[in-house]
């Protein structure tokens, strides 16, 4: 709901309040940000802001610094980090932003060429005015009735004749009060992204952000503020999201005043945009999600809101095909006679999708060549695609294919024939790595190019799941067809390159099922999630390490957004034995398939692969539908466990795991969250029956497994 009396603005979502308003002088004012007020609380919010307006006397006041803002504005006595710099033709940075208009209307805001929010019930737009320039900036404010989460980006306008250089833009900016926060972040590096990390927010700059050319493994663009207090199933926080790829930065200043201030959008770093006359310049979108139930009410409420509103309604809640991945089973040593049999197998155990990942295409034996040339290697898949295509239909599997767009080999006919569509900044030597170079996709004819490459594949075979996979950072960000005063927008034309592409692919193929992936989880964020509904969470498929990095990617990713593959042991990532069923259980917990040679289990391990697979496919609906209880936190403690509760609380999925067996720790309790407490659930391994209060007041105890042992609980209400 968007309130206004034409000078305040009061927005509503499901329980939360924000509060703004237009002082007689022209600023925008901050007022309020939280749980939720109504109208009869203008009156007193406006008198809490009056402490903090700027006097009447704007030329001679340095109170900008003190007043909570909506945009902050450079060199004119605000003294934070401005949220944009834009420079005049003569040279001069100062800004002064002023309310100019607004209005409201139906729907989300226009992102053009980003992801963006796909539907929303109403948005607030507010046009600010520079004092010294032509340019205007647009703030759009989305709100949606049922949702926690407040969307927010900045167009930055320049209505005049004369070029004018932007050197900053962020999305948003938000003030919050009183300044002691603390802030949880997700870093992490490649096989252990997104670990929650939670510190003090101390006085001056804190800065996460990217400079990778993709969101990346070491920080999220997420971060969650939180109140003194807060804890995952209390307390108030607030969860800021970019719906961005690329490079980003996301800072929280505390200043002298007790005021927190909170922005981010595209990096600012080596960042300048030439805004012609008549241009605009669109920033990408935040998320911004109250929670007054700890980081747990947040995460749901931000699982909830990407998928009704980000993720392609077409397969947000659709079941997910289980796959088989050859990668860890193959690596790039196979032909025909290898793959049969795990096709083969992947029949008979129920699974439903082949894909086949990396080493089919070009001149492709190792990571030293191949890449760009997306045309089937007939020496080692003898008869092409269709011939495996051929067999997985036969079997019943559908199939899946692997590519990595974005990147060229030197050593590839792509390359021999086009050098310069690889980013290779004049004279620099550039930086390999995983012997590849990055594709200049700030470049239209590079792009069409990989297009026209992959849509033959795809429009000349029966595939129905494309892994996109990204493995490198990119480095030199330079293109031979900016001119040099353009060079500065690089890095935001690259990734606006690869939403192009992402775009006409998705476009152009909707039955195509895109998963997203970048050397594991590099690249797991709400913007790509736009076009993947699922993306590769990491490399390291350890039962362990699992459970930490599907805990921290779930602070403010769904459950079903992150694929999870059950992959051998030893664990070709960190040499540990964790037994199948664990493994089967952590990916459980997730968009679920293998990556092994399934021809090479067992009967055993085969009879508990097709256990495995027939659990899955029973709670899957959960994994899409559900709401998400961390309940044991694997980083702090010696155990993991985590609850999967239906909307309407009738079922519930947990699956626990016990990482070293601790001597004599007797009698310790799980204690069940997000149940219905007047319900009564059946425990279907258990053979019990307790009230939904019991299970959460008295719990379980847990059960006693060897090392690395997991344990799953499905709960059913039952009459009383
Ligand atoms: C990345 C991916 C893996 C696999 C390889 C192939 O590392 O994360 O899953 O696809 O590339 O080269």
């Amino acid at each position: 709901m968007i309130y206004t009396d034409g000078s305040v603005f009061l927005l509503q979502g499901r329980t939360y309040g924000y509060a703004i308003r237009v002082l007689g002088n022209g600023f925008l004012q901050h007022l309020y940000y939280g749980g939720k007020v109504s109208r009869c609380d203008l009156g007193l919010l406006a008198a809490m802001g009056d402490t903090t307006a700027p006097g009447d006397d704007i030329n001679m006041d340095m109170a900008f610094d003190g007043m909570p803002g909506e945009y902050g504005f450079f060199a004119h006595g605000d003294f934070h980090d401005p949220t944009a710099v834009f420079v005049r033709s003569d040279g001069a940075a100062v800004s002064r932003l002023r309310y100019k208009s607004y209005r409201i209307y139906d729907g989300t805001a226009r992102v053009v060429g980003m992801p963006h929010v796909r539907k929303a019930d109403k948005t607030l737009e507010i046009t600010l005015k520079d004092d010294f320039s032509d340019v205007e900036i647009l703030l759009n404010y989305t709100v949606c009735d049922d949702s926690d989460v407040l969307v927010r980006n900045a167009v930055v306008k320049n209505m005049g004749k004369i070029a004018v250089g932007v050197k900053k833009a962020f999305s948003f900016c938000l003030d919050l009060p009183n300044g002691e926060y603390s802030m949880m972040r997700l870093a992490g590096t490649w096989g252990r992204e997104r670990c929650p990390e939670t510190a003090p927010i101390a006085h001056g700059i804190t800065r996460l952000q990217s400079l990778r050319g993709a969101s990346s493994h070491q920080t999220n663009p997420f971060t969650a503020v939180m109140r003194p207090g807060c804890t995952e199933e209390s307390g108030e926080c607030f969860g800021i999201q970019l719906v961005y790829s690329g490079s980003f930065a996301i800072t929280a200043e505390w200043s002298r005043n007790a005021q927190l201030r909170i922005q981010g959008g595209i990096n600012d770093v080596g960042f300048e945009w030439t805004l012609n006359g008549g241009e605009e310049l669109v920033t990408p979108q935040a998320l911004l999600t109250y929670s007054c139930g700890g980081t747990g009410e947040m995460s749901r409420s931000i699982a909830r809101f990407l998928r009704d509103r980000i993720i392609d309604p077409k397969y947000a809640y659709s079941p997910r095909p289980v796959v088989v991945n050859n990668w860890e089973a193959t690596y790039f040593d196979f032909d025909n006679e290898k793959l049969f049999p795990i096709i083969d197998t992947a029949a008979e155990l129920g699974i439903d999708t082949f894909v086949l990942d990396d080493g089919w295409f070009g001149k492709r034996d190792d990571d030293r060549s191949g890449l760009g040339d997306w045309f089937v290697n007939e020496k080692k898949l003898k008869g092409g695609l269709n011939t495996l295509i051929d067999r997985c239909k036969s079997r019943g599997l559908k199939f899946g294919l692997w590519f990595e767009p974005e990147m060229v080999c030197e050593d590839s006919d792509l390359y021999r024939a086009h050098p310069d569509y690889a980013i290779t900044a004049n004279g620099v030597q550039p930086a390999r790595s995983r012997n590849q170079l990055v594709l200049d996709f700030t470049r239209k004819d590079v792009v069409d190019r990989i297009y026209t490459a992959i849509s033959k594949i795809l429009a000349e075979n029966d595939i129905s799941y494309v892994k996109w996979d990204m493995n490198r950072s990119i480095t030199e960000c330079y293109s031979s067809k900016l001119p040099p005063e353009r060079q500065g927008e690089f890095m935001h034309r690259y990734i606006l390159g690869v939403y192009d592409l992402a775009e006409r692919l998705t476009g152009a193929f909707p039955d195509v099922f895109f998963e997203g992936c970048a050397g594991g989880g590099g690249r797991f964020d709400a913007g790509a999630l736009y076009y993947f509904p699922q993306i590769w969470t990491s490399d390291v498929t350890d039962g362990y390490e699992r459970t930490k990095i599907q805990w921290g990617t779930s602070m403010c990713y769904p459950l079903s957004a992150m694929s999870c593959h059950v992959s051998v042991c030893p664990n070709h990532q960190t040499g540990r034995t964790t037994p199948l069923f664990t493994r089967g259980a952590v990916a459980s917990l997730g968009a679920f398939g293998y990556e092994l040679d399934l021809s090479k289990l067992t009967e055993e391990e085969k009879s508990q692969v097709r256990e495995i697979t027939r659990n899955y496919k029973r709670i899957q609906r959960l994994i899409l539908d559900g709401d998400l209880y961390r309940i044991i936190d694997p980083f702090t403690r010696d155990y993991f466990c985590e609850a999967v509760v239906s909307a309407d609380k009738t079922e519930a999925y947990v699956v626990g795991e016990r990482v070293l067996c601790i001597p004599c720790d007797y009698n310790r309790y799980v204690y069940l969250r997000g149940l219905d407490p007047d319900k009564v659930y059946e425990i279907e391994e258990l053979g019990v029956a307790s009230s939904g209060a019991a299970l959460m007041n008295v719990g379980l105890l847990l059960p006693k497994t060897a090392d690395f042992g997991a344990w799953t609980w499905h709960l059913k209400a039952v009459e009383k």
